[in-house]
């Protein structure tokens, strides 16, 4: 939730969006695939996924209980150095104050809580930068101050190079789910994005995290697309990673973004990255091997065994509450007319300052209108398997908005000869919308067009 996580509607957490990025591809993978035929209104098979999500919703539909929760994001924003690719809110600091930045990380979060009514974090999530960097004892005090000792998942996103010697004390000072930035097992391409680890760390600290935490708390990140690399090089980087146990996959293609080293290599033409049909390839042949080996493609770029599923993620994707603390991170509280996005100071140095004197790191909210807060909930929640539900909708919107309207418009575009051809890849029924296996393929493409029908029931409401 830092700012350079966020893209496209200006609404979405990088972490769940960038790993494919569907634009450049839909073209080819849209030539590729066999172009699904519009799905039946009411596929039993999808709705009764959907109506597995809309029966947890049910219990939750009291708005005030609704208020009291929210996930918890912590942005660690240090790094050992950083890598040729990355332009997530980082610094290499030659020294930490680590003690004044928990204090304020705390003191944020008693702010915040207090002003939103937050009593019942649902997950905490430590992200970065590299929060693996983090001293166990800090890591400790917040999981206890914020948590209150509660059962929820806690993760961590980990460096390979860091986590080899501590993941036991990680996980002693109450962290239940760690988060693995393998990225490659080939050392050229650790070397080529600067990693701190070769592959021989990134596999025994795979091994290491998955003793002590058990293969349905580790998931491992890869990163495909990286210049040169065939569909088998990309496969067996999957095979060593689901041979080595682990239930939990998200694979993140290779992003160019402005002010990297990767950036200027690609402008210079010193790197050469795949084009979009290889991409295409890529995820494909990826797709294909994780299920073939029982993973779950729960997210367009998220992979899961039954039950390994990442809890904070999908609540982003669902339009729950999140609080981001630390420097850059983003929130969203409240629902309906009074959902709010925040934004917090960039810079540690003047986030700790402004902590210290207002209590808090906000540099900016801003009310959300329905469009963009329905419009959120579109981009992110169709990206997965089970698509939007329509409880998820109604207390998102209050009911401003009601998820009748979106499936009344869907019909009677749906029987609209001329236009039904804008919802090909769409699914709905009466508990929510989705889209199917192979239409995630090419999500990105699909997904414009349910906004476009938002838009106008919006604007014609
Ligand atoms: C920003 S990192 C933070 C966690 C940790 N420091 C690490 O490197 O794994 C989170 C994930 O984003 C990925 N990432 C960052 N920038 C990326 C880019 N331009 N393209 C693809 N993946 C990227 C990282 O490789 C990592 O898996
Ligand atoms: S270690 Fe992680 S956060 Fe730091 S520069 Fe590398 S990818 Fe970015």
């Amino acid at each position: 939730m830092v700012v350079c996580r966020q893209f496209g509607l200006n609404i979405l957490n990088k972490s769940t969006i960038r790993h494919f990025d569907y634009s450049t591809c839909s073209n080819i993978l849209e030539s590729k695939l066999l172009r699904t035929k519009h799905l039946l209104k009411y596929n039993k098979l999808s709705s009764d996924i959907a109506s597995q999500d809309s029966k947890q919703n049910l219990k939750q539909t009291d708005i005030q209980r609704l208020k009291s929760k929210s996930s918890v994001y912590i942005h660690w924003p240090y790094c050992r150095r950083k890598c040729t690719y990355c332009n997530f809110n980082k610094y290499v600091a030659k020294k930490v104050d680590n003690e004044s930045m928990i204090a304020s990380i705390l003191q944020e979060w008693e702010t915040v809580s207090r002003e939103t009514g937050v009593n019942q974090p649902t997950s905490i999530f430590f992200g970065g930068g590299t929060p693996s960097l983090m001293q166990h004892k800090d890591i400790r005090q917040i999981i206890s101050h914020i948590s209150g000792g509660s059962d929820i998942e806690i993760s961590l996103e980990a460096n390979p190079s860091d986590i080899l010697e501590t993941a036991l004390e990680f996980k002693q000072a109450g962290v239940n789910r760690l988060s693995l930035g393998i990225q490659s097992f080939q050392d050229t391409t650790l070397q080529f994005f600067n990693r701190d680890h070769d592959a021989e760390t990134g596999q025994r600290s795979l091994e290491t995290c998955l003793n002590v935490f058990g293969s349905r708390r580790v998931s491992g990140d890869l990163i495909f697309g990286v210049p040169g690399q065939t569909v088998q090089d990309w496969l067996q980087e999957l095979r060593v990673l689901v041979s080595l146990g682990v239930h939990h996959i998200s694979t993140y293609q290779l992003t160019v973004e402005r002010g990297t080293l990767l950036h200027k290599q690609v402008k210079t033409g010193s790197a050469r990255l795949p084009g979009e049909e290889e991409l295409a390839d890529l995820y494909l042949a990826g797709v294909q091997l994780l299920t073939s080996e029982g993973f779950n493609r729960y997210e367009v770029s998220s992979f899961a065994k039954e039950g390994a599923e990442c809890s904070h993620n999908i609540s982003y994707w669902r339009g729950h509450q999140y609080i981001g603390l630390g420097p850059g991170a983003h929130s969203r509280v409240g629902f309906g007319a009074e959902r709010e996005a925040r934004i917090n100071v960039l810079a540690p140095g003047r986030w700790m300052n402004q902590v210290e004197s207002t209590g808090d790191g906000i540099v900016q909210r801003r009310k959300l209108d329905l469009l963009e807060c329905l419009g959120e909930l579109i981009t992110t929640g169709l990206r997965r398997s089970v698509g939007i539900n329509g409880n998820d909708w109604n207390t998102l919107s209050q009911n401003l908005l009601p998820f009748q309207d979106l499936i009344s418009e869907l019909n009677r575009v749906q029987e609209d000869k001329e236009r039904s051809g804008e919802l090909e890849g769409l699914a709905w029924s009466q508990d929510g919308v989705w889209l199917d296996n192979s239409a995630l393929n090419i999500a990105d493409h699909i997904i414009p067009n349910l906004y476009y029908v938002l838009q106008d029931l919006i604007k014609f409401q």
